[in-house]
């Protein structure tokens, strides 16, 4: 057996992080893909070259062509612009439309057994977007962003009590959008429950800070948008998927009927291992929390609708 194979296409900022922890885990040998010439073969061949000091084993290949790309066990898609500070996420749906669209028609072609994972934003969007374009099996089209917003919120959290990340569970629905839905409900440390920790004001204000966390990054960087942990959550989908580690992790999918939404790509937890989504797994919500779920749907629905498809 040789091998896995993970393709990223666009080696920019998430794409070219999201290679380096995977040639770093040893998931398979990686292949970048971008349109700008040079970018993804300097990038490669810069961290094959880091591989003897860091001892991993995987081949870095940067190319401008697809053909590298056949066979692909998963394809990483980061292709497209990102947000500037006052920018939406949904203010790059035309622009991204049309990358995701070719990108998605050329990857397919060459590695129909391939999961998709995608970063674009807007993501929810871009994952309705390459479900329809692709063909593929609603199994096989995953969109990262629970596990990013999930892990902001941990962040706050572990700031906030001063406690290790380790010890943080936390949940997640909805769209990639400041609707997110996180669920302090949910949310423990160490197995306490979030309520017990700490007051409802301060959960609040860290829910709060979750929903603006993409913003509050672009804000502080100026030009771009997040990366480290971005491109850490998506290797973190790839890597449930390549060892089969049958994770339960807050993903983007297509859903047919859970939640009560139909053909929409949506932001629940997931199980995943080498089929891809094997399972959707519905919560239970109080009746609040249903009231926030369906605003976010409603925002992604709206977005979807843009697309024209
Ligand atoms: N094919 C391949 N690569 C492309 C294409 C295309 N058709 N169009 C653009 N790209 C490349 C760009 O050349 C660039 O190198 O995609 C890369 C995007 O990288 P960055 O501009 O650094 O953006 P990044 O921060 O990585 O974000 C990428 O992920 O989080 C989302 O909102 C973010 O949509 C954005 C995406």
């Amino acid at each position: 057996m040789g091998r896995k194979k993970i393709s990223i296409i666009g080696a920019g900022f998430v794409g070219a992080t999201a290679a380096h922890w995977a040639a770093e885990k040893e998931l398979g040998d990686v292949v970048l893909v971008d349109i700008i010439e040079g970018i993804p073969q300097g990038k490669s061949l810069d961290l094959f070259e880091a591989s003897p000091i860091e001892g991993f084993d995987a081949k870095v290949i940067g190319t401008n062509a697809y053909e590298e790309t056949k066979d692909s066990d998963v394809v990483i898609i980061t292709s497209g612009i990102p947000r500037k500070p006052g920018m939406s996420r949904e203010d790059l749906l035309e622009i991204n439309k049309k990358i995701i669209e070719s990108v998605v028609t050329q990857v397919v072609e060459r590695s129909p057994k391939a999961i998709l994972i995608m970063v674009t934003n807007p993501l929810d969007t871009m994952t309705y977007l390459a479900f329809k374009r692709s063909g593929l099996p609603k199994q096989r089209v995953i969109g990262m962003a629970g596990i990013l917003d999930a892990a902001r919120f941990k962040a706050f959290i572990a700031m906030e009590l001063n406690v290790s990340v380790e010890d943080i569970q936390a949940l997640l629905l909805g769209g990639h959008g400041d609707e997110m839905v996180p669920l302090p409900r949910y949310t423990t440390v160490s197995g306490i429950p979030l309520a017990q920790l700490l007051p409802k004001e301060t959960v609040d204000r860290l829910v709060e800070r979750t929903r603006k966390g993409g913003g509050e990054i672009i804000n502080l960087l100026k030009a771009g948008s997040a990366f480290y942990a971005p491109s850490a959550a998506v290797v973190q989908i790839a890597e449930a998927i390549l060892k089969d580690k049958k994770r339960i992790l807050p993903c983007c999918v297509y859903l047919d009927g859970e939640y009560g939404l139909k053909d929409i790509c949506f932001g629940v937890p997931v199980k995943l291992g080498i089929g891809g989504v094997e399972s959707i797994i519905e919560l239970q919500l109080t009746d609040e929390e249903k009231r926030l779920v369906s605003k976010s749907a409603e925002s992604v629905k709206k977005s979807i609708m843009e697309l024209k498809l």
